[in-house]
Formats: structure tokens, C-alpha cells, sequence
């Protein structure tokens, strides 16, 4: 693979937040302010979910990063998909529907596309390569937050259909979404959220 980058090169200012914290506090933020996000932040950000375990290291992911203009695909992407479950409907009435599900695109002012992408290996196991991809994008968010910024991991029925892996170049058969990720600066505070307690959910064998 070309531009592999050394686990102990740090050329980028890191922020500094403990890793238990950054797992703890960070929360879904779906409300963000329509500032630009730097480039290189989002370079950052982008590297560290790269740092994700993948069985083989296959690194079976890639990520459109979508700002600006460049939304539009995605716009584009909801659109194809709602209009493919309507009935007929005026022009007028469409065009304003159409209006409405583009809008969604626009929700923040980067959206990021986390794509599984089969991996070469033929040892390779597609549910491994799927969650080698999610533990990518989870570590996408935690830096994220450290950096100060909201993000919320959307899917929803329209992520999976062909219509939207076509409107944002997906090879058929080979790539599939498994996260779009909305980010920005906040523009809510971080909403209140439970875990149930983990002891519940742990089963300890000991001599
Ligand atoms: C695979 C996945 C898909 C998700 N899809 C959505 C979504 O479509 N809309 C949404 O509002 N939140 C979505 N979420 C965010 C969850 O609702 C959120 O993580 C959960 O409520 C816990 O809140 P927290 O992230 O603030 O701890 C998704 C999370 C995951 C992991």
C-alpha cells in the first residue's frame, strides 16, 4: 500500500485529551454551526481513523470527504433514493420534496462518507472487514471531540441503497457505507445519555 505513514511519526499538532475521557465524554452532536472546519484538522482526524485495527491489517476502508459544493453528491445521493419511492406527483410538488431531502447534505459543514472497501487478502472475513471499518470511524469521532469539534454517525435506510452508493461513486459489489458522519463546531450542549452498567453485561470466568 502507497503513503503508509510510521506509527511514530507525529509531524501534526496533537491535541491533548486522555484517551478515557475522550471515550467517555464524547457524545452524538446532530446540531453543529455552519463554520468551516480546517483541512488539516480534518487531515487529523481522518489519520487517526486510519490507526484502526483490521484483522491481516487489510485497512479495508476509504472516506469521502464532503464540504462546500462538494455536498452535493450526497444532496444528490437522498434525493435519488426518496424519488425512487414516490408516487407521481406534480413537478412543483416534486422539485420542493427534492429540495427538502438535498437539504439533508447540509446538516454540517463537513460530511464525512466512512466506505468499506473489500480488501485484496483473500484470508480476509467480510464481518471482520466491516468491523475493522466501524472501529475506523469510532476513532474518527473520539478525535473529533478531542479536537473540540461535534460530530454524529448517521445511517439510516438511504446509506444502503444502490441509488446512494452510486451518487457517491461506490464501486458496486466491492464498497459499502457504514457511516456518515456529520461534523462541525457544536452548536448544542452535549445531550445527556445513559450506558447500563457494564457489570451487567460482563460474565467473569476466574479460577
Ligand atoms: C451505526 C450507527 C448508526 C447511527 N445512526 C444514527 C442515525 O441515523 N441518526 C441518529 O440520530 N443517530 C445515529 N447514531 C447515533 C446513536 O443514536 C448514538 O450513538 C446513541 O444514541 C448513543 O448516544 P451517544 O453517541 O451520544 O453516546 C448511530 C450510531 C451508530 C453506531
Amino acid at each position: 500500500m502507497s503513503m503508509e505513514t510510521p506509527a511514530t511519526n507525529a509531524p501534526v499538532e496533537r491535541k491533548s485529551m486522555d484517551v478515557l475521557e475522550a471515550i467517555r465524554t464524547r457524545r452524538s452532536i446532530g446540531r453543529v454551526k455552519s463554520d468551516p472546519v480546517d483541512r488539516a484538522v480534518i487531515e487529523e482526524l481522518l489519520e487517526a481513523a486510519s490507526w484502526a485495527p483490521s484483522h491481516f491489517n487489510t485497512q479495508p476502508w476509504r472516506f469521502i470527504v464532503m464540504t462546500g459544493d462538494g455536498r452535493a453528491a450526497l444532496g444528490e445521493g437522498y434525493a435519488n433514493v426518496a424519488k425512487s419511492g414516490w408516487p407521481e406527483m406534480s413537478a412543483e410538488e416534486l422539485e420542493a420534496k427534492l429540495q427538502k431531502e438535498r437539504a439533508k447534505a447540509y446538516r454540517s459543514p463537513v460530511v464525512i462518507a466512512a466506505v468499506y472497501s473489500k480488501s485484496e487478502d483473500s484470508r480476509a472475513v467480510y464481518s471482520e472487514e466491516l468491523a475493522a471499518a466501524q472501529a475506523a470511524v469510532q476513532n474518527l469521532l473520539l478525535a473529533a471531540h478531542a479536537h473540540g469539534l461535534g460530530a454524529i454517525w448517521r445511517s439510516g435506510e438511504p446509506m444502503y441503497n444502490p441509488l446512494m452508493r452510486s451518487a457517491l461513486g461506490l464501486t458496486e459489489g466491492k464498497e459499502e457505507l457504514t457511516g456518515l458522519i456529520y461534523l462541525g463546531y457544536p452548536d448544542m450542549a452535549p445531550p445527556a445519555q445513559k450506558r447500563a452498567p457494564i457489570s451487567e453485561k460482563t460474565v467473569w470466568l476466574e479460577a
